[in-house]
């Protein structure tokens, strides 16, 4: 269990799937993400048999790793880490606040802060990575207020809604985030 401020991230379970496909599919949620394809429960139950293969092989050098967010005793979203590189000491983060009652309650904030601890202090990377659709206002700003910066701009990289928009880059380095 990782501990933040106001959220708890436990490792992700079989029935939290279900709630991920509901998130993941509405509008306005599912293109924020870099894959906007819509999930269906069945390509969802095998992704999470291959998550859990993988992650029974390769343990400690997994490439991923999902948690399930909780607050206020529920389960209100997930946050990952993927594309974990354990030579070059870095990954992407992703989040998902799942359910909009919980949303600008900081919940989103406080996830990547924990997340963001975790792998500096206990997974020993040295870089995160995050990828943000440019109108995607509110994870912009929840990096940034941990310490993200924007470093670069993917131009005219994604297409959503009948048209082109830019992907920002952002990172952050561990001495950054201990500052
Ligand atoms: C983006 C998301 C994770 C933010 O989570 P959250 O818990 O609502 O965020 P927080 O409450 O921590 O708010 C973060 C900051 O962004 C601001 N914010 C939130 N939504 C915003 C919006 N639509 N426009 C501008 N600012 C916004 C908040 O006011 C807050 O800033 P403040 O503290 O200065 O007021 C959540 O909205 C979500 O899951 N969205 C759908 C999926 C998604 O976009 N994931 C990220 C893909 S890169």
């Amino acid at each position: 269990m990782i501990k933040g401020k106001k959220v708890s991230l436990r490792p992700l379970e079989k029935e939290d799937i279900y709630k991920i496909v509901e998130w993941r599919n509405q509008e306005g949620v599912r293109t924020n993400f870099l894959d906007s394809g819509l999930l269906s429960k069945y390509a969802q139950e095998a992704w999470y048999e291959q998550y859990q293969k993988h992650f029974q092989q390769y343990q400690k050098y997994n490439d991923r790793l999902i948690f399930a967010i909780e607050a206020e005793n529920q389960y209100i979203g997930i946050t990952w880490l993927y594309d974990i590189n354990h030579r070059n000491q870095n990954a992407t983060i992703g989040m998902l606040i799942g359910d909009k009652n919980f949303w600008g309650k900081g919940y989103g904030t406080d996830a990547i802060w924990a997340l963001t601890r975790y792998a500096f202090d206990e997974m020993n990377l040295r870089r995160i990575n995050g990828y943000i659709v440019e109108y995607n206002k509110g994870s912009l700003r929840m990096v940034e207020k941990n310490g993200y910066k924007v470093e670069g701009c993917m131009r005219k990289a994604y297409y959503a809604h009948s048209q082109f928009w830019d992907i920002k880059v952002v990172g952050i380095l561990k001495e950054e985030f201990e500052q």
